[in-house]
């Protein structure tokens, strides 16, 4: 039996690699290398290049391997990019999901795991939101998301395959091994700008809003180690083997954290000040973003091992280091 993960060259993927391998699973990665990089490929994963929606490519993948897992976590991921290029969005995420799942359906393969987001839910309140929470997604990369989570249902209804979706919070840290990490040029994540700010990447940081009905007025979310979710993913996975039904839940802490407070946290972690300027709100963000993973954690028996930001910041900053390193070689 292998795992096919599909963009497995990416971030997140490319931790979900390493779990398996960790755990003694055969795997095999899709990936068509537009924001993910070949070395971030574990080396024991046989990386194939391609797109998720060459049903040839995939179809021999599965009979080729055996597949009987899918873990998708290929797409576009870049939320105002989704509200410019909308088409592109629904194409890459939505499209393209329709047509692997199609895949999936036709080669038989039984278990397919998805990456979901938080944006499915639109502005949150500071309560920690449910699973059955209002479904209101405010972008169409959220939109795109929800869309792939209700074609899955609709497919595990008519068809053989049982699905989980994870609702991911915010995605952070990296390997604490320093095998892989964040590594996407630009990025946007929080923790990953103000390693970057630490380490002179950038000049310095905007904190957008500090007004909102939150302790300390800025932005609160609820940031879930990477590696913590890797494991969600990976007793998913046992869960849908063992003959569990399909799921949607949730991947956070429950709790959050400002962004004055992560700032700190990588003030602290980097032993030295750094530029950070107040700016007004951005269009579209939340007061606060916080799960609750009751159902992730009474489901799956998923019990974070990394719930901790000062160690999300350090695994995240040793890391920009690492990354450092790789660049300046490479020239
Ligand atoms: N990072 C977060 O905080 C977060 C939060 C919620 C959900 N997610 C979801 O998790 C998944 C992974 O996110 P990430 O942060 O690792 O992003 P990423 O950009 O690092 O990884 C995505 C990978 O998919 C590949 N890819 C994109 N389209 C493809 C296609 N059509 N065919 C083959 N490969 C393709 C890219 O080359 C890349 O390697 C995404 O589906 C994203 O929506 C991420």
């Amino acid at each position: 039996m292998t795992v096919l993960v599909t963009g497995g060259a990416g971030y997140i993927g490319s931790h979900m690699v390493w779990e398996l391998l960790d755990a003694g699973e055969s795997v095999v990665v899709l990936d068509r290398l537009s924001t993910g990089f070949e070395w971030a490929v574990a080396p024991e994963a046989k990386l194939v290049v391609g797109d998720v929606a060459d049903e040839d490519l995939v179809g021999s993948i599965i009979r080729d391997n055996k597949v009987d897992a899918i873990i998708h976590f290929a797409g576009s991921i870049v939320v105002p990019e989704s509200v410019a290029d909308p088409l592109a969005y629904y194409e890459n995420n939505t499209s393209k999901t329709r047509t692997l799942i199609e895949t999936a359906v036709r080669e038989g393969v039984p278990h397919f795991i998805f990456s979901s987001t938080a944006a499915v839910y639109g502005g949150a309140g500071l309560e920690p939101v449910r699973e059955d929470a209002r479904l209101a997604p405010e972008s169409p990369y959220g939109l795109s998301k929800l869309m792939s989570e209700w074609m899955l249902r609709d497919a595990g209804l008519a068809h053989d395959i049982r699905y989980t979706a994870l609702r991911y919070f915010n995605v952070a840290g990296a390997d604490p091994k320093g095998r892989t990490g964040q590594s996407t040029p630009g990025a946007t994540h929080l923790i990953k700008v103000a390693c970057e700010t630490a380490l002179g990447k950038r000049p310095f940081m905007q904190v957008f809003g500090t007004d909102y009905p939150t302790p300390d007025g800025t932005c609160m979310r609820d940031y879930i180690h990477v590696s913590d979710l890797a494991a969600a993913h990976r007793l998913a996975l046992q869960r849908l083997r063992a003959g569990g039904p399909s799921l949607v839940a949730n991947c956070g802490y429950s709790h959050g954290y400002s962004v004055l407070e992560v700032i700190e946290s990588v003030r602290r972690a980097f032993g030295r000040d750094f530029e950070v300027k107040m700016g007004a709100r951005r269009p579209g963000d939340a007061a606060a973003v916080v799960a609750n993973s009751d159902l992730a954690r009474a489901e799956l028996g998923w019990t974070p091992q990394r719930d901790d930001l000062d160690q999300i910041v350090a695994d995240a900053l040793a890391w920009e280091r690492i990354l450092t390193g790789k660049n300046s070689a490479r020239g």
